[in-house]
This record gives structure tokens, sequence and C-alpha cells, in this order.
């Protein structure tokens, strides 16, 4: 590990720098899906049973160093007390967050507002890091899904406090060493979505660790065409073609099977209810010109399932399909069910991430049954990636 937790450390009276991600879907000024934040109440909670005060330190989107009213935490105040159980404190400017006295009442918590509204933040600068230093006895950082971002928040501070990971934090950490640094064999995974320029990186370092890799969704129809396929006006990259076919070679080179589709559900439209047929897909395969393959079939379904029963540890990143348009969600759900079955019978750790990855999910009723969710998007990616995440680096003794 070479990480503290809350449980190494002494906070009784001490004021707790909480580096958080709330970094939120809201609409219309209401927050959509909360499970950032309540995924963040037991380490607040744990901070408080252990007397100490926690200030919580967080960004919310991408103002690049200036105040933008819009983008205030303001919006996670009412979402955040609801989670908490207690009242949150807005410090609208750091001087005002200053301006507490060290020893004033605490029952309530503090928010610093948005902490990207500073250019230090982003800039790593290490004057502002000591500014919010100056805040704490304590740092403690709860933020995986931040923690691939270098930040005066995430990483700086860390070197100029006494510091540990928080209760998400360290979970998050356990479950993907589980997956893949030390994963129970055979270890597979899913990928999918819709591009190979995105998830390069990804599939170069996963074809060296796994022993199964399915390919789905658009990436998918890259591979087939760099193998001679005519994917008619399917989702693809035609400039990744030799990179898609290096990447088979070094996933034969290590002992990693790959699984493409066999078959795929191909449309003329790409909307829910679209007529479809289902077409094989192969190295042979001619599709005419307005046609696209938008989900992979029931062969290619078949093949998957009958893989997962196979392994011990799945990592699922992406979707099989266009998977927000129904019929096109039959491989993701179909799958995902698998998956959660075999996790319920106590046979697959499962363990998923990514922002479309999760509503996947969700949709097909599975999230709850996998082993665990990640609340990371990009971190989670680069963590496949194989990675350095620079706020768990600092973290480390
Ligand atoms: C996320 O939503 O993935 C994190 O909060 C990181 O946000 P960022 O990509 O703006 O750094």
């Amino acid at each position: 590990m070479g990480w503290k937790t809350l449980d190494d450390m002494d906070l009784a009276g001490k004021r707790v720098l909480l580096r958080v991600d709330i970094n939120v879907p809201v609409e219309n000024g209401i927050v959509t899906d909360a499970t950032r934040i309540t995924r963040i109440a037991p380490t607040v909670a744990d901070i408080l049973a252990k007397g100490g005060r926690p200030v919580l330190i967080a960004h919310f989107g991408r103002p690049k160093g200036k105040t933008v009213p819009d983008l205030s935490l303001r919006v996670c105040l009412a979402a955040l007390e609801a989670a908490f159980g207690r009242k949150v404190i807005l410090a609208e400017t750091l001087e005002e967050a200053e301006g507490r006295p060290q020893d004033a009442d605490t029952s309530d918590i503090v928010l610093l507002e948005n902490v990207r509204f500073h250019a230090g933040e982003e800039a790593n600068d290490p004057a502002f890091a000591q500014r919010l230093a100056a805040l704490g006895d304590i740092y403690c950082n709860d933020a995986f899904s931040a923690a691939h971002r270098a930040h005066a928040s995430t990483e700086a501070i860390a070197k100029l406090l006494p510091s540990c990971a928080g209760r998400l934090m360290q979970a998050e950490l356990t479950a993907l060493e589980a997956a893949l640094s030390n994963p129970k064999r055979p270890v597979g995974a899913v990928v999918g979505g819709a591009k190979v320029s995105t998830k390069l990186d990804l599939l170069m370092n996963l074809v060296a660790k796994l022993d199964v890799l399915v390919i789905g969704g658009g990436m998918a129809n890259t591979f087939l065409a760099a193998q001679g396929a005519q994917m008619g006006s399917s989702l693809q990259e035609a400039d990744l073609h030799d990179t898609a076919i290096d990447i088979l070679a070094r996933a034969k080179e290590a002992g990693c099977r790959v699984i493409l589709p066999v078959d795929g559900r191909v449309a003329r439209e790409f909307k829910a209810g679209a007529d479809y047929e289902m077409v094989a897909l192969n190295a042979q395969t001619v599709l005419e010109q307005d046609q696209m393959v938008l989900d992979a079939g029931d062969a290619s379904t078949s093949d998957i399932v009958d893989a997962f029963a196979e392994l011990n540890t799945l990592i699922w990143n992406g979707p099989l399909g266009a998977f927000e348009i129904a019929p096109f969600d039959i491989a993701t759900m179909k799958a995902a069910a698998a998956a959660a079955r075999h996790t319920q019978a106590g046979d697959l750790v499962t363990v998923a991430g990514g922002g479309d990855t999760v509503a996947a999910l969700n949709l097909a009723g599975a999230a709850d049954k996998f082993t665990y969710i990640s609340t990371a998007g990009g971190a989670f990616l680069e963590w496949m990636e194989g990675k350095d995440l620079p706020g768990v680096a600092a973290l480390m003794d």
C-alpha cells in the first residue's frame, strides 16, 4: 500500500483538509446524480467521529483559474448537507476561510469555493498549495477520481502536511489493486466505446496483463476493418488500422485472447427502434455504404458470456454497442447481466469504471451487483493504462 489511512492519524481537535471530488452532474441548478457525494459521506463521518474538523476542498467544472459564478460549488450544498446530516458552510473566498478562527465552533463543515477559481490550483503552484495547507493541520485525499491531475490540492499540498487517504480513496485503490495489479486469474477486460484513439495506451497496457480482452463498441469496427472487412458507414478510424493490427500482434505474443464480434446488429439509421439485420462479421464482410454496425450480435454475446464463465476477475470499461438507443443495447445488457450473475454467485470479481460504463451498467440493473464500481472517469482510464496517478503517488510515504 505505502499510504496512510484515517486509522493512522490522530485527528482530535485537528482541522482536516479533505480533498473530495464532487464534480457531479447538474441540470437547472439541481444535482442529478449525487453518487460522488454519498460516497464521501463515510470519510466525513469518520473524521467527525475522531474529533476532527473537516474543511472540504473540491473543484467543479473547468473554470481555468477564473471565478465563474455558474461553476460555484453552492449548487452542491443541499446534497452535501443531506448526505452528511450536518450544516455545510461555503467559504466563498480563501480570505473568508483564512479569517475563520481556528477554535471557532465547528460542529459545522466548511466547504471552500471551487478551488479551480484560482490559477495556482491547476499550475500545481507551491505558494498556492502553502496557502491551502495553512487552513488545516492534516491533509486527507478522498478524490481518487481527480488523482490523475497533478494540481495544488491533489499533489503539492500532500507534501506540506501529514497526509492520508480517505475511505473512498482507500476503497478505490484496494479494488483496483485486486483487479489488475494482483488479480485472481484468469483475468479479463471488456473494453468498449466509440474510438480506439482514446483507448490506445489502455489497450497496449492491457494486452500485456490480461488473459482475455473483449473489444466491443465502435472500436471493434476499426479492428475488423483493419483485417479487411468493409464496414459501410460504421463508426471507425481508418488511420488506426496499423495500430489495431499491432495491438492484435502484441496480444498474441503475450498470450492474451482477443474476442472481437463475430456478428452485429446492422442498421441504416442511427436511431432508437431502427430496423436492423443480424450480419456475420469477419475479414470478408462487405457492408453496403449506408449500413452500420450498432451493436454486437447474439453469437458475439454468447462468446463473451462463455468467456466470463472461465474468468475469476473482470474489468469493464465501455459499452458493447449504442446502448442509449434500444434495441442496440441488447449485447451490453446481456453481457452485464451475465457478469452480475457470476459476481453474485461468488465466482467472479467485477470492477467497472468510466462515465458511460456506469450509466450502461445502471441501465442493465447490474451496477449494484458488481464487486466494485469506481467513481472515476479519466482517473480510471489512466489507472488502466498503467500510469502513475500523481494524487496517489503524493500520498506514498
Ligand atoms: C472527473 O469528473 O472525472 C474529475 O472530477 C476530473 O475532472 P477534470 O477532467 O476536469 O480534471
